[in-house]
């Protein structure tokens, strides 16, 4: 497996793969990686002859105040999983080889990064679609794999991919949880064990509403109404940024659950910022 942290020997040996007619698959990560980036990186193994995998805490996604620092990194261990699961190429870039000093360029997605999270992370997304623009560039893969758990990462960054042009098929893969429910997350190593446990509520709602939307309740309110008091009962460290019911290419809140709808929950627990989601 190589890791590079060069842009011009990433380019030379994609360059090289491709001339061979080799499928590049692609899993674009901020490192730290559990089971949810893995079923990433093993979709990309048996759909491509190539999988590239980054690894690149991006500051711009990161607004004033946020855990840029923080942000958990064990560059070892994440080579040793990768190498394991038969990973071609790790591209693991330094903040100064993506970003020059003087560097003026963004990519954002109009409407579509400002609704949900977008409204309290006013410059998050754009930070995601410049990086992913760049690391789509820089890797030029056939197929990019992305997890469900960041729905509307996902949704942007199709947006983006349709407009640019992109010659990328994006793939969404589904969520992966913990035994217990709890979607997998880098971040879910800040939660205090009290904290883990109130985190529980995201799942178990997310799941009540998805059974009883199979039941044949199709009342978004009542869906919603519920989904918030289950999670307002759940613990005092919880607070909710959004529930809410929404068409999943426009990401605006339907009237009714129909087929396809997504149910997307953003929850803080203390400081750490949890997302969940069940397609209908
Ligand atoms: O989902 C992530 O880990 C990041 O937002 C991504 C897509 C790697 C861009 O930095």
């Amino acid at each position: 497996m190589l890791v590079l942290d060069s842009v011009e020997n990433v380019q030379e040996m994609i360059r090289m793969w491709r001339k061979d007619g080799d499928v590049i698959g692609f899993v674009p990560t901020m490192g730290f990686l559990h089971d949810g980036h893995l079923s990433l990186v093993r979709a990309a193994k048996s759909q491509c002859e190539r999988a590239v995998v980054s690894i690149f805490v991006n500051p711009t996604q990161f607004g004033p105040g946020e855990d840029l620092d923080a942000y958990p990194r064990d560059m070892e261990h994440d080579v040793a999983l990768l190498e394991k699961e038969g990973v071609d190429l790790v591209f693991a870039p330094k903040p100064e080889t993506m970003y020059a000093r003087d560097h003026s360029t963004v990519v954002i997605v109009q409407g579509l990064s400002h609704v949900l999270a977008g409204e309290h992370r006013p410059t998050h997304f754009a930070g995601v679609t410049s990086v992913v623009a760049k690391l789509f560039n820089i890797v030029r893969p056939d197929k990019s794999y992305f997890g469900q758990k960041d729905f509307q990462q996902v949704k942007i960054i199709e947006r983006m991919v349709r407009d640019l042009n992109f010659r990328t098929q994006v793939i969404m893969m589904p969520i992966v949880r913990e035994p217990d429910g709890l979607a997998m997350s880098s971040r879910n190593t800040y939660l205090t064990p009290e904290q883990r446990r109130q985190a529980l509520i995201l799942s178990q709602s997310v799941k009540w509403a998805e059974k009883t939307h199979a039941a044949g309740e199709t009342d978004v309110q009542k869906i919603i109404t519920t989904v918030t008091q289950m999670i307002r009962a759940a613990g005092p460290d919880l607070e909710i940024k959004y529930v809410t019911v929404v068409n999943p290419k426009t990401l605006e809140p339907v009237a009714k659950v129909g087929r396809g709808a997504v149910l997307l929950i953003e929850v803080y627990v203390g400081k750490t910022r949890l997302y969940d989601n069940v397609i209908f």
